[in-house]
């Protein structure tokens, strides 16, 4: 079966075409980056025009690098939610209107149940049951994952997601949006132990999350290095570092519990904070020490993409599921209320 994806849900545009025998036959992005960052950020208005813009130019694309005809799919998915109400229209609007065309179903993803299972597109794909930690621009949690769409919350953010913290904190140091892999690659070149940050919420008990208390205590380091005048570059990448090492520390503790807890040999991490180099680093250490494999999409598909909606899409439509012909989508969607698949 072949199911064309599409993903609108935020700044990105992006399409891509999997398939059950031949994987993943081609995929394709268009990032709206340069037009927000004069703005500081993700503008909604601006992006769902934008999204009308490119989508259908990128859906030609998409058959083209494939090789197939226009059209020569069995299902269209798309991103239904969470995310921005107006860009998910569009891309829910198009799929809907082209699978109605073409007579064939469509499917609304969860976009948090496609980062899940980004993993599933590299060459040694991790099995079922494990615990996925996401961890993206809006949203931080841990997961048990029993099979597709089986899904219970062991913890999540009660503030800032991940993303999030690290996108506000490079606000505040002054970087450029997008400021979170910027801040990382500024971490790169900082000392250790020059700066301490506090590890939120590691001492209690439970798997949430909280990193808004940190993004004030990086607040009050610059502005007490501040007082002394301009900050020195190399004085900002050591408080980078310390920042990067308070979340990835709260992240690698909390995973270690909910391994222990669900007594899973595996973890996946997804979202757009699983490409940051040391929270992989700090995580398989943590995981070899468990004697637990570690999985994460390969870079490209760590941050939004179109091939993690087409193969979630997949794995429904496989399993003899549809959407209804409404075009709805949600700004939140829990992950907990999917309807499970059992493959
Ligand atoms: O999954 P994603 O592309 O979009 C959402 O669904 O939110 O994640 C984007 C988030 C942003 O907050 C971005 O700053 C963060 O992922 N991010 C990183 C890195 N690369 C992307 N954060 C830390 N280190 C990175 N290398
Ligand atoms: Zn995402």
């Amino acid at each position: 079966m072949r199911v064309l994806g599409i993903e609108t849900s935020c700044d990105e545009t992006a399409v891509a075409i999997y398939d059950s025998e031949q994987g993943l036959m081609a995929h394709t992005l268009f990032s709206q980056v340069a037009m927000h960052a004069e703005f500081g950020g993700v503008v909604p208005e601006l992006a769902s025009r934008d999204h009308v813009r490119k989508l259908v130019p990128l859906i030609r694309t998409v058959f083209k690098a494939a090789d197939l005809p226009f059209g020569e799919v069995d299902a269209i998915a798309y991103t239904a939610g969470p995310g921005l109400v107006g860009a998910l229209m569009v891309g829910a609007s198009l799929a809907r209107s082209l699978a109605w065309s073409w007579e064939i179903p469509a499917l609304a993803v969860h976009h948090m149940e496609g980062h899940l299972l980004a993993p599933m597109l590299e060459d040694r794909p991790p099995r079922f049951p494990f615990v996925a930690l996401l961890v993206s621009g809006g949203h931080t949690m841990l997961v048990d994952v029993q099979s597709v769409g089986a899904y219970e919350i062991l913890g999540e953010t009660l503030d800032d997601a991940a993303g999030e913290a690290f996108d506000k904190t490079a606000k505040m140091m002054g970087l450029p949006y997008p400021g979170g892999p910027l801040l990382s690659k500024l971490a790169d070149q900082g000392r250790p132990g020059v700066f301490e940050f506090p590890r939120p919420m590691v001492d209690r008990p439970g798997m949430d999350f909280s990193f808004s208390g940190l993004k004030t205590a990086v607040r009050n380091a610059v502005a007490e290095q501040a007082r002394d005048g301009e900050i020195p570059e190399s004085v900002m990448a050591d408080i980078a570092w310390a920042f990067q090492e308070a979340v990835v520390d709260t992240l690698v503790i909390k995973c270690r519990r909910a391994l222990k807890e669900t007594r899973h040999r595996a973890l996946v991490i997804a979202g757009g904070v699983s490409a940051n180099r040391r929270l992989r680093e700090k995580l398989q250490d943590m995981a070899d020490a468990q004697r637990c494999k570690l999985f994460y999409p390969r870079l490209e598909f760590c941050t939004d993409n179109g091939a993690m909606i087409a193969y979630a899409g997949c794995q429904r439509l496989q399993a003899g599921q549809q959407s209804g012909l409404a075009i709805e989508v949600k700004a939140r969607w829990s992950l907990e209320t999917l309807e499970a698949v059992n493959g």
